[in-house]
């Protein structure tokens, strides 16, 4: 597996990536991503197996906060890490850029999210009543980042 930053041309990859792993969901066509991507403070990464983009990660950073915008993988190549590999790039990348909390929204019914999230040192910060819809609240959750070492 391969794991770069986003690039200016990434965003049909993103679009389709996220309607595959969204299928439920509302969509974020292209343009939705090509804004996104462009913002000062976006902070992406692809994930490739084969040549072929199977998973992403998009966040924004703004001054020493950022929030995670987007984590997805294909379905066929969910559980092999490949969603904790996105995250941990993510992270180090923001960390790098002198970021001290991250923060993101995930529906209290995403189990296996949730499950990632926890795993990867996330802790509950909040609850949105009624955020995805009727009776889909979605939980706010933060973690704290260290600098990166020096040397
Ligand atoms: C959430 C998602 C990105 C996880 O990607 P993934 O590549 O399957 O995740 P990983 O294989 O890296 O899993 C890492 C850890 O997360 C947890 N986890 C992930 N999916 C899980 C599931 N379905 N059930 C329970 N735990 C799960 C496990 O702790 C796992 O560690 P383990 O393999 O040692 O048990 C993927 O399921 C997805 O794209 N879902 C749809 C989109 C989505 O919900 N995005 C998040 C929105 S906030």
């Amino acid at each position: 597996m391969l794991i770069r930053p986003l690039a200016p041309s990434d965003p049909p990859l993103l679009a389709a990536l996220h309607a595959a792993a969204f299928p439920s969901g509302e969509a974020w066509g292209e343009n939705a991503f090509a804004r996104l991507v462009a913002l000062p403070g976006a902070v992406g990464r692809l994930a490739a197996e084969g040549g072929a983009p199977v998973g992403f990660v998009l966040a924004q950073r703004a001054a020493d906060e950022a929030e995670i915008l987007s984590l997805a993988v294909l379905p066929e190549r969910r559980g092999r890490g490949i969603g904790r590999a996105l995250l941990d790039s993510c992270l180090d990348g923001l960390a790098g850029q002198g970021v001290g909390r991250v923060f993101l929204e995930v529906a209290a019914d995403n189990v296996g999210a949730r499950a990632l999230y926890r795993a990867a040192g996330f802790v509950f910060a909040g609850r949105r009543r009624d955020y995805y819809g009727a009776g889909r609240d979605a939980l706010l959750l933060v973690r704290r980042l260290s600098p990166p070492c020096a040397g």
